[in-house]
């Protein structure tokens, strides 16, 4: 008794090391695969009580959403989630509920303009994903390579995000490529898909970067309030910013115009010009010459 009681122990130490599964390995769920898994189905039906993000809501969504999963004994009752379904109401998000469905078999991006705009729960997340294993974040979707690659299975986050924001009909309308934006050759980028050549010295800098000396498209794209759930679902902010950003001509400069570049660039060290002599100048204009700011 004693040996199987060490070897579960042993077991389960090995297992929390190694891969980490965010649902499957959940103590939360307290049903397993049956705590989103119900009935016996038909073939090729994942039988799931609802579809699209109602089905994430269930547990991801409303205090009384959750409750009806606490009373069903599928979530344990001290269960702490997030309230997703929130961040969709806000008004720059994905297009999960407003926009149309995910099919398992699509291949994006699309390449007509017949189809359509869409992102789900499951274009970002896979339900079974390993989420990590030691400190390497899996998303385990469909995505791309900064090469160009099709990949199966991403294991960086900007590899999602390139999946669909890249040069095709569907994005096209009001997103430019960021694609292009983060490729290898630029001279000068926020280092998302390379490390950072200066690792961080930056004299503005605020914020430690990420392991590896880079950050993720959502240290900039996510909620916009900071004690809710992290990721780039919805924010009151425009461009689904953590802050705001004006970008209107001759904008007066103020801590709030650039809330958000402030989050991670002191506004004292940019104003007194340790980047470079005239910074100022620049964004302040002079107003005792009546020169505006930029
Ligand atoms: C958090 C909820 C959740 C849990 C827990 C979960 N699944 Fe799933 N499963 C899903 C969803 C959602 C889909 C559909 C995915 C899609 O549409 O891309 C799915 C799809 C499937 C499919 C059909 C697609 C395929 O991969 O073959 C099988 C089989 C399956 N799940 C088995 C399991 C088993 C076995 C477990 C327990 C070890 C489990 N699931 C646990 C949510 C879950
Ligand atoms: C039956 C309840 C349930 C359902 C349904 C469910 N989840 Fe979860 N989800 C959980 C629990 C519990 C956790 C673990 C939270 C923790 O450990 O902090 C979790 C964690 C997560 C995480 C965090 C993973 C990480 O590594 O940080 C993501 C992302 C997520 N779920 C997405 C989804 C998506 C997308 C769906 C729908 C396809 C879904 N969930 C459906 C209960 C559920
Ligand atoms: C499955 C496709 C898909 C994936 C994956 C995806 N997006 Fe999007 N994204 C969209 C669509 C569709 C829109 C709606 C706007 C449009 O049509 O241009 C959008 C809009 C945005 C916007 C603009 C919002 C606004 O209001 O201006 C940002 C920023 C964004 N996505 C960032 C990201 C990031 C960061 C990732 C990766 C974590 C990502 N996206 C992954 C499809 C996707
Ligand atoms: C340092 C912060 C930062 C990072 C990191 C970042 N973005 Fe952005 N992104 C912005 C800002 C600011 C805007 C809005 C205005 C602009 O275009 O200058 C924007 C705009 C966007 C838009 C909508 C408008 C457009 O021009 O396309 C999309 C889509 C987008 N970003 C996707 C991404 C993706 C995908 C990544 C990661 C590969 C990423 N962003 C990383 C700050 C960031
Ligand atoms: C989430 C944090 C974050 C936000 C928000 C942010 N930055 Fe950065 N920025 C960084 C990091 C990290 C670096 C890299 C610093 C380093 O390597 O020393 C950087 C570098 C830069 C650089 C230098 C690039 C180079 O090649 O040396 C400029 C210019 C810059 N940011 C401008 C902006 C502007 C403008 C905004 C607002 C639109 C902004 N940043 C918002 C984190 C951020
Ligand atoms: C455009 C891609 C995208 C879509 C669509 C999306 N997510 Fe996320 N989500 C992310 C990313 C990226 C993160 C991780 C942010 C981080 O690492 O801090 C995240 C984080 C999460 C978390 C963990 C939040 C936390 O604070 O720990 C949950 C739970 C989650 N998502 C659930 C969902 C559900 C449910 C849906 C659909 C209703 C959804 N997501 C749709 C990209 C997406």
């Amino acid at each position: 008794m004693k040996k199987i009681v060490l070897s579960v122990i042993l077991l389960s130490a090995l297992l929390m090391q190694t891969d980490i599964y965010s649902h499957i390995n959940s103590t939360d769920l307290l049903e397993g695969c049956g705590s989103c898994h119900v009935g016996h189905g038909k073939s090729n039906e994942p039988m799931l009580a609802k579809s699209e993000e109602d089905f994430c809501y269930q547990c991801h969504g409303t205090e009384l959403q959750q409750n009806e999963m606490k009373a069903a004994g599928k979530l344990s009752q001290t269960a702490q989630l997030g309230n997703i379904a929130n961040e969709f109401q806000k008004v720059y998000r994905h297009p999960v509920v407003d926009g149309f469905g995910h099919s398992p078999d699509e291949q994006l991006p699309y390449s007509t303009s017949n189809e359509i705009n869409h992102a789900e729960c499951v274009d970002c997340h896979n339900p079974h994903q390993k989420s990590q294993v030691g400190s390497q974040k899996y998303f385990e979707v469909k995505g791309y390579s900064l090469s160009g690659q099709y990949l199966e299975s991403s294991s960086s986050e900007y590899e999602v995000c390139f999946k669909c924001h890249v040069d095709r009909n569907e994005v096209q309308t009001s997103s430019s490529n960021a694609y292009k934006q983060f490729s290898l050759i630029n001279q000068s980028q926020h280092p998302v898909t390379k490390a950072s050549t200066t690792g961080g010295k930056s004299a503005s800098l605020t914020k430690a970067l990420g392991p590896g000396n880079v950050m993720k498209c959502s240290a900039c794209h996510t909620n916009d309030d900071p004690n809710g759930p992290r990721g780039p679902h919805g924010s009151n902010n425009r461009f689904l910013l953590s802050g705001n950003y004006d970008i209107e001509p001759i904008m007066d400069e103020s801590s709030y115009a650039y809330e958000f570049c402030y989050s991670c660039h002191s506004r004292a060290s940019i104003l007194s010009n340790e980047s470079f002599p005239l910074h100022k100048e620049h964004i302040v204009g002079d107003p005792l010459k009546g020169i505006p700011g930029t």
